[in-house]
C-alpha cells in the first residue's frame, strides 16, 4: 500500500457533485467527509497536500432539472453551486478551492484535453444510430434514457450506467429504452460522435488495474469483473449530441458537446489550475506526485478505467494512485433518494442540530459505508452522540478541566514525581498518532475514529482508577500528576480529534488557552508547560432528547406517506360509466347503531345499521383504523342495494362507503350536516 510519506506532495479530489439539489448525508458519508478528513490529517504532519473540488455543472442531470422547474441549465447550476459550497463550508469541509465546470479556464482546458488526443488519433469517429425522442426533437443521451440493464436486469437503469450493479452502459445496450422526456419508446438516428476505444486501451488498463491490489476490495473487485467479465471494455462515445457542456472544439461538430464524463473530471485538473496558476502542473505531471480520487462506489467506473485511459492518452500526466470509493449509506433502511426527498438535507441538519456539525460528521464516520452499504438511523445518531461524543469523550475532556480549576485555580500543575502507572501511561498516549495515522493512510476511518475513542476511553479510565477527588485531601502531589497528565491527554486528543471533529479541537485549544498543535506534537505527552493558566471550559457536546429525534423521525414518516400517496396516485382514472348505470345504485345516509369484533378476525366488525327503512347487519373491514365503541351512533353512508353475501357466516346486507388512502388507511365518508336523515338519497 503506498502511503502519503512515499511521495513529495499529493493532491487529493472529492467527486464533483452533479449541480441540481441541496447536499445530503450520503454525499458527506460517501466521499466529502473521509476526503476532508485524510487532508486534515495530511496537513496536520506537515504534508505538502492540495484539495479540490468543485460542481460539476453539466450533463443530463442539470437539463433535466432545469425542463422540469422550467428555468434555464444555467440559473438551476448558479443556485446550487452556491448552495453546495456554502454548506461543505459549514460543516468544515476544507477543499482548498471549490470550483465549478461551467467556468471559462474549465471550458477552456477541457477542449484543450479533447483537442491534443484528437490530434494524436486516440479516438475513432463513428456514424452510429443512436436514439432520437421524435416528440422532444432530440437526441436521448445518458439519463434521458431508461431500460432495463442487460448485465442485472434494473429496469431503471440510464443510458450511461446502471446504478444497481455499476456497469456503464450505452444507451443501445438496454432493454426495452424508453425516453424520460416523453415516456415513450425512441427511434434511431444517425449521428457522429467520437469514442474512445476502450476496447484497444483495455490491456494498458489491465496492466495499471493489475499494479494496484493495494486498493480496496470493493474498488479492485468491481474494475477486475468489467475488465474480465464478458467481452471486456468496449468503445465509448465521448461527445453527445447536446446543447448544454464544453462545446467540441471541432468544425464539424455543431450542436455537439462533450460527454459529462469526459469533461468532469478536468474539473479536477481546472480546479488545480484556478488554484495555482503557476505551480499546478507540480501536482499532475511530477512522478514524485500522488493523485488520489475520494469517491462513492458509482463512480468507480470513470475514476478508475476511463479517466486513466483519458489520461495515458494524453500522455503528460501522472495516474490516480488510489481511488478510496465508499459505497452508500441508506437512511433508515431505505436508500436515500433526492427524488423521493428521502434524505436528510444538511441545510435542514442545521436548523434542526444547530453548531452541531461534529457530531453529524462523527456519526457518518463511524457509521460510514466503508467496505459495504451502510444504514444511518436517528436512534443511532442520539446513541452515538449521548453515549459515546458526550459520555466518554466530552466527559474526560469537562472532568480534566473542572478539576483543574477546582484543585488548582485552573493552573498547569506541575509533576514532581511519575508513579510507574503514570509512565505506562504516558507511554501509552505517546503510542495513539502512529496508531491513527496507520488507519488513516490506509483508509480505514471508523478504525481511525475508534482509536481516537480509545484514547478519551484510555483517560477516563485513569482519572476513574486514581480518583484525585479523593486523593486531595491527603495527596496534592499525587493529584498535580494526575491533573497534569489529564491535561495532556485533552491536549492530544484536542490535536488528534481535529481531522473528525475540527469545530471541538478548535474548542479544546482554546479551552486550553493554547495555540493549536499539530499531529507531531501528540506524540508527546508535555504540551502543556506547568504554571500556565487554562480558560474557562464549557461543555463539548450536549445530550440529543428523545423529541429532537422524534421530531425527525415524525418528519421522514410523513415524506414516507407523500411517497406513498405520489406513487399511487398514478393510478389511472376508471373508464368512463354513464350517469344511468349510477344511477342503479342505492346509496343512502345511515347510522350505526351498535358495533362488535368479529370474533377470531383482526379486521372485521360486526355493524347494526338504521338506512331509514330497516335495520340491518353490515360486515365491514374497518376494524384496523376504528374501535367499535367509537363509532356508535356516527352517521356514514352506504350502498343499500349491493347483493347481500355471507363473510364469516354471517349475510353482510350492504356495503359502508370510506375512503381509502393509497397506504390502506380507510376513514368513512359522511354527511357534513347532521340533519341529513338516515335514508337520505346520495346522487
Ligand atoms: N457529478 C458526478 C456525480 O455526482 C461526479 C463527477 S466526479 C468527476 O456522480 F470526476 F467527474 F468530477
Ligand atoms: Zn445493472
Amino acid at each position: 500500500m503506498g502511503k502519503s510519506t512515499d511521495f513529495n506532495r499529493t493532491l487529493v479530489t472529492a467527486a464533483l457533485p452533479y449541480a441540481n439539489g441541496p447536499v445530503h448525508i450520503g454525499h458527506l458519508a460517501g466521499c466529502y467527509l473521509p476526503s476532508d478528513i485524510y487532508v486534515r490529517y495530511l496537513r496536520s504532519t506537515g504534508s505538502d497536500v492540495k484539495f479540490v473540488c468543485g460542481s460539476d455543472e453539466h450533463g443530463v442531470p442539470i437539463t433535466i432539472k432545469a425542463k422540469n422547474e422550467g428555468v434555464t441549465p444555467q440559473e438551476v447550476v448558479d443556485k446550487y453551486h452556491e448552495l453546495m459550497r456554502d454548506t461543505f463550508k459549514e460543516f468544515g469541509i476544507s477543499f482548498d478551492i471549490y470550483s465549478r465546470t461551467s467556468s471559462e479556464l474549465h471550458h477552456k482546458t477541457a477542449a484543450e484535453f479533447f483537442k491534443k488526443l484528437y490530434d494524436k488519433g486516440s479516438f475513432e469517429e463513428q456514424i452510429t444510430e443512436q436514439y432520437f425522442d421524435e416528440s422532444a426533437n432530440q437526441f436521448l443521451a445518458d439519463r434521458y434514457i431508461v431500460g432495463t440493464c442487460p448485465k442485472c436486469r434494473n429496469e431503471n437503469a440510464y443510458g450511461d450506467q446502471c446504478e444497481s450493479c455499476g456497469i456503464s452502459l450505452n444507451p443501445t445496450d438496454l432493454i426495452n429504452p424508453k425516453s424520460k422526456l416523453s415516456g415513450q419508446p425512441p427511434v434511431l438516428r444517425k449521428t457522429k460522435n467520437w469514442f474512445l476505444p476502450l476496447d484497444k486501451l483495455q490491456p494498458d488498463i489491465q496492466t495499471y488495474i493489475n499494479k494496484h491490489s493495494d486498493w480496496k476490495t470493493n474498488v479492485f473487485g468491481q474494475c477486475k469483473s468489467w475488465l474480465e467479465s464478458g467481452d471486456g471494455l468496449q468503445p465509448r462515445a465521448m461527445t453527445r449530441d447536446l446543447n448544454w457542456g464544453v462545446k467540441v472544439p471541432l468544425k464539424d461538430a455543431e450542436g455537439k458537446v462533450l460527454y459529462v464524463w469526459f469533461d468532469a473530471p478536468i474539473g479536477y485538473i481546472s480546479a488545480t489550475k484556478e488554484l495555482l496558476p503557476n505551480d499546478w502542473e507540480k501536482y499532475w505531471k511530477q512522478k514524485d506526485s500522488r493523485l488520489i480520487h475520494f469517491i462513492g462506489k458509482d463512480n468507480i467506473v470513470f475514476h478508475c478505467i476511463i479517466f486513466p485511459a483519458m489520461l495515458m492518452q494524453h500522455g503528460e500526466f501522472i495516474l490516480p494512485d488510489n481511488v478510496p470509493a465508499n459505497e452508500f449509506l441508506n437512511l433508515e433502511h431505505d436508500k436515500l433518494s433526492t427524488s423521493r426527498n428521502w434524505a436528510v438535507w444538511l441545510h435542514e441538519y442545521l436548523n434542526d442540530f444547530k453548531d452541531k456539525q461534529d457530531v453529524l460528521r462523527y456519526v457518518l464516520c463511524a457509521n460510514a459505508p466503508e467496505s459495504r452499504d451502510n444504514d444511518f438511523t436517528w436512534k443511532d445518531f442520539q446513541a452515538r452522540n449521548n453515549s459515546e461524543l458526550l459520555a466518554i469523550f466530552g466527559n474526560f475532556v469537562n472532568r480534566t478541566l473542572v478539576l483543574t480549576h477546582k484543585f488548582f485555580d485552573g493552573k498547569v500543575p506541575e509533576v514532581s514525581e511519575y508513579t510507574k502507572e503514570d509512565l505506562s501511561t504516558l507511554e501509552e498516549i505517546s503510542k495513539f498518532p502512529e496508531k491513527i495515522s496507520h488507519s488513516l493512510e490506509e483508509f480505514r476511518f471508523r478504525e481511525a475514529l475508534a482509536e481516537l475513542m480509545n484514547l478519551a476511553r484510555l483517560g477516563n479510565k485513569y482519572l476513574a482508577d486514581n480518583e484525585p477527588w479523593k486523593l486531595i485531601k491527603t495527596n496534592e502531589i499525587r493529584v498535580k500528576a494526575i491533573i497534569n497528565i489529564s491535561l495532556q491527554i485533552t491536549t492530544n486528543l484536542a490535536i488528534l480529534c481535529e481531522p473528525f471533529l475540527p469545530f471541538t479541537s478548535v474548542r479544546i485549544f482554546s479551552f486550553l488557552k493554547i495555540q493549536p498543535l499539530n499531529w507531531m506534537h501528540a506524540k508527546r505527552t508535555d504540551n502543556l508547560t506547568s504554571g500556565h493558566t487554562i480558560g474557562k471550559e464549557e461543555l463539548l457536546f450536549e445530550p440529543i432528547e428523545d423529541e429532537a429525534i422524534l421530531f425527525q423521525t415524525e418528519k421522514l414518516a410523513a415524506t414516507k406517506k407523500t411517497n406513498v400517496s405520489i406513487n399511487k396516485s398514478l393510478m389511472i382514472q376508471k373508464p368512463e360509466t354513464s350517469f344511468d348505470d349510477f344511477g342503479k345504485m342505492d346509496i343512502r345516509v345511515a347510522t350505526i347503531l351498535e358495533a362488535e369484533k368479529v370474533p377470531k378476525t383482526d379486521k372485521l366488525l360486526k355493524l347494526k345499521i338504521d338506512t331509514g327503512i330497516d335495520v340491518r347487519t353490515i360486515v365491514s373491514g374497518i376494524a384496523t383504523w376504528y374501535k367499535s365503541e367509537e363509532i356508535i351512533g356516527r352517521k356514514i353512508v352506504m350502498l343499500a342495494n349491493l347483493a347481500p353475501r355471507k363473510i364469516k357466516g354471517i349475510e353482510s346486507q350492504g356495503m359502508i362507503l370510506m375512503a381509502e388512502n393509497p397506504d390502506g388507511e380507510l376513514s368513512f365518508v359522511s354527511p357534513e350536516k347532521m340533519s341529513a336523515l338516515n335514508g337520505a338519497i346520495v346522487k
